[in-house]
C-alpha cells in the first residue's frame, strides 16, 4: 500500500507564467511551471521562502489570473473561483461569533434543515468534534479549531483541497496530531489533497509525492515520489537521502 491514487490526472499545470506589476516593476514569480497532480493523491509542495509556492496555489484555486500557460481541472480551465475547490488558509478562517455547527454548515446550500443538520453532523463527526457542535470557537483548542476549519472545508463537498502551511500557527504537539488527522480524513473522503509546507520533513512524511520549487522566478525543479507505507516513520533511513536531496535541490545546506 503505497499511494491512494489512481493514475488519473486530476489536475494539470502547463507552462504557467505569473507575474505581479508593482511600483517597482515587474516581479516575476512563475515562470513556467509544468505540475500533474493525479486523482486522489496527497502532493505536497516545498520550495524557498517567497517562490511562489501560494501564488500557484491562488492560481490553481482561480484566485489569481495567470499571465501565460493553462491549469485544468478535470480537463478544464480555471478560470475563477469553484467552491468545488477549497482552501484551508494557513490562519484559521472560522467566524468566532457562530457556533461549531454553523462554522461547519455556513457554506452549506440546497438542503433543508433535516438534511442539512445530518449533513453538517457527519462532518462534524468526521473530524472527531461531536459533542461540540454548539460549542463557540473561543471554548475550543487551537486543534479543534482546526478541525472545525477542515469540516467546514469538506462539508462543501470539494473534490480538491489545497492547504497552504495548515499547520503553522500550531503548537509541536498539536501540529503532530493534526498532521496524523489529515492523513486519516484524506484516506477516509478519498480527496485529493495538494499541501504546500516550508516544511520538508512534513512534506515526506505526509504526501505521495513531493514537488520542489525553485527560488523566484520558480518552476517545478522535480517530483520526488514516497513510496513509503504510512505511518512514517521519521527515523527512516530513506527519509535522510530523500531530504538531503531536497535540500540540496532547494540550495541550502542541512542543518540537522
Ligand atoms: N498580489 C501581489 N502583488 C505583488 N507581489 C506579490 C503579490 N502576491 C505575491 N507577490 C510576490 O510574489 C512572490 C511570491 O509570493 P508567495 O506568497 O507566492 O510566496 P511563497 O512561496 O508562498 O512564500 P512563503 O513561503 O513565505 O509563504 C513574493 O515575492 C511576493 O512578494
Ligand atoms: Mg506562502
Amino acid at each position: 500500500m503505497s499511494t491512494e491514487s489512481t493514475q488519473r490526472e486530476k489536475i494539470r499545470v502547463q507552462g504557467v507564467y505569473k507575474s505581479f506589476a508593482t511600483k517597482k516593476g515587474t516581479v516575476q514569480v512563475l515562470d513556467g511551471v509544468n505540475l500533474s497532480v493525479r486523482e486522489g493523491e496527497f502532493l505536497a509542495i516545498v520550495g524557498p521562502s517567497g517562490c511562489g509556492k501560494s501564488t500557484l496555489l491562488n492560481c490553481m484555486a482561480g484566485f489569481e489570473r495567470i499571465s501565460q500557460g493553462s491549469i485544468q481541472i478535470d480537463g478544464v480551465e480555471v478560470q475563477h473561483p469553484d467552491p468545488k475547490r477549497v482552501f484551508v488558509f494557513q490562519e484559521t478562517g472560522i467566524f468566532p461569533w457562530l457556533s461549531v455547527w454553523d462554522n461547519v454548515g455556513f457554506g452549506v446550500q440546497g438542503l433543508g434543515y433535516e438534511a442539512k443538520h445530518e449533513h453538517v453532523m457527519k462532518y462534524i463527526r468526521l473530524v472527531g468534534l461531536d459533542g461540540f457542535e454548539k460549542s463557540l470557537p473561543a471554548e475550543l483548542s487551537g486543534g479543534m479549531k482546526q478541525r472545525v476549519e477542515f469540516a467546514r472545508a469538506l462539508a462543501v463537498e470539494p473534490d480538491v483541497l489545497y492547504l497552504d502551511e495548515p499547520f503553522g500557527a500550531l503548537d509541536a504537539f498539536t501540529r503532530i496530531e493534526m498532521r496524523r488527522e489529515i492523513v486519516r480524513i484524506w484516506r477516509e473522503t478519498g480527496k485529493t489533497c495538494i499541501l504546500v509546507t516550508h516544511d520538508v520533513a512534513e512534506a515526506l512524511e505526509l504526501a505521495d509525492r513531493v514537488a520542489i520549487m525553485t527560488r523566484r522566478p520558480a518552476v517545478v525543479h522535480s517530483v520526488m515520489e514516497v513510496d513509503r507505507p504510512r505511518p512514517r516513520d521519521s527515523d527512516d533511513p530513506a527519509f535522510r537521502e530523500w531530504k538531503d536531496q531536497i535540500f540540496s535541490i532547494l540550495g541550502v545546506e542541512r542543518s540537522v
